[in-house]
């Protein structure tokens, strides 16, 4: 009873706790961009923080394919059985359905009041979201104010901790700005949230452009197969003017090359085989290759987990459900701080 005591104290006196909360929006498999930008962070920070949650969006899904429901469906499976394939562990990591938390959809909606029109339109993430979805004027009201249900899904969490990409930079910001209002309008409920982006933050996609995106077809997916990568990396853009193997080559902007940057652990063999390339005498033949099997080696190991997993559609619901469960104790928590917070606390 004493030790109890005593480590109750010093539970309290030390800092803050750690809760990580992440999600995916299940709107197709997930790619090495996902990977290297979240996936690792996630991996990692369940064996580091005291609580750990992983949310599939799929309310957050809908807002670009509300006419589509189906796949937004059929992608729950195929991003958990990702997640899982690379590590991310049930015993450690309460993972929830978004929809099934009725609450974060009505903290959604006491949010909204506190965010404006012209502050949604400025967010530069929903702006390129937008413009590469060609949506205009004609956005979808739900999808301009995901960032609003986005904040809404991590505070119901109370998580403080958030690994994503660096594309999702401004959406904390936001997050952290909807905190502050909330708590100038209230009174002190939520705490702001630190964001935390991998190693590379945006990997550029196969064709050589600025981002790998699941509707960009230029990702190298979790699940592609050694043909599939194969052929991607055969495909990639190298220099445009290196045509015969004596001629000089540029490392600059050339995919393969940056690709073995990232995932090349012999940083050494990288570095004398840029010097070679850029000097002439090295075609592009053998750093695909090289590639080709550094990638499969990643790849590889993901790819025969996710195949397991996925002979048992029954368990990974199963895991789902046990998840929700857990998740909507805390937000039954939080809604009714929330609540008393508003005054609307009635009964
Ligand atoms: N917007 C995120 C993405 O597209 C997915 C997401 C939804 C998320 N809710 C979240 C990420 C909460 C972190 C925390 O990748």
């Amino acid at each position: 009873m004493q030790n109890y005591l005593f480590f109750g104290i010093i539970r309290t006196m030390s800092k803050e706790l750690k809760t990580v909360l992440t999600g995916d929006r299940p709107t197709g498999r997930l790619h090495l961009g996902h990977f290297v930008g979240s996936i690792q962070n996630r991996i990692k920070l369940q064996n580091e923080s005291d609580k750990s949650f992983y949310m599939i969006a799929d309310i957050q899904g809908l807002t670009d394919n509300a006419n589509n429901p189906q796949k937004v469906r059929n992608n729950v499976i195929e991003v958990v059985l990702d997640n899982l394939a690379c590590g991310l562990d049930p015993e450690k990591t309460i993972m929830f359905i978004q929809s099934e938390i009725p609450e974060i959809a009505e903290l959604t909606v006491i949010f909204l009041n506190l965010v404006t029109l012209a502050r949604l339109k400025r967010n530069p993430t929903v702006k390129d979201e937008m413009k590469q979805k060609g949506f205009g004027e004609d956005v979808p009201a739900g999808f301009l104010c995901y960032p609003i249900s986005q904040a809404a899904d991590i505070l119901f969490a109370r998580a403080n901790l958030i690994p994503v990409g660096e594309d999702q930079l401004p959406v904390i910001e936001q997050v952290n700005e909807i905190v502050d209002t909330f708590n100038r309008y209230y009174g002190e409920t939520f705490t702001k949230v630190k964001h935390l982006v991998g190693d590379t933050p945006r990997l550029m996609g196969t064709d050589g452009g600025i981002k790998m995106g699941k509707s960009l077809g230029n990702g190298i997916y979790l699940s592609d197969s050694l043909e599939e990568i194969s052929k991607k990396v055969m495909s990639m853009y190298t220099d445009p003017k290196h045509i015969h193997v004596e001629d000089s080559g540029q490392v600059e902007g050339n995919v393969v090359f940056t690709y073995l940057d990232i995932f090349d652990s012999n940083k050494k063999e990288v570095s004398e085989l840029k010097e070679q390339y850029k000097k002439g005498g090295l075609g592009d033949v053998i750093i695909k290759k090289r590639l080709i099997n550094i990638l499969e080696n990643i790849i590889n190991p993901i790819r025969t987990k996710r195949a397991e997993l996925a002979k048992n559609p029954e368990q990974i619901m199963k895991i789902l459900e046990e998840g929700t469960n857990k998740a909507r104790i805390v937000a039954k928590e939080t809604m009714t701080e929330v609540k008393k917070a508003l005054k609307i606390n009635y009964f």
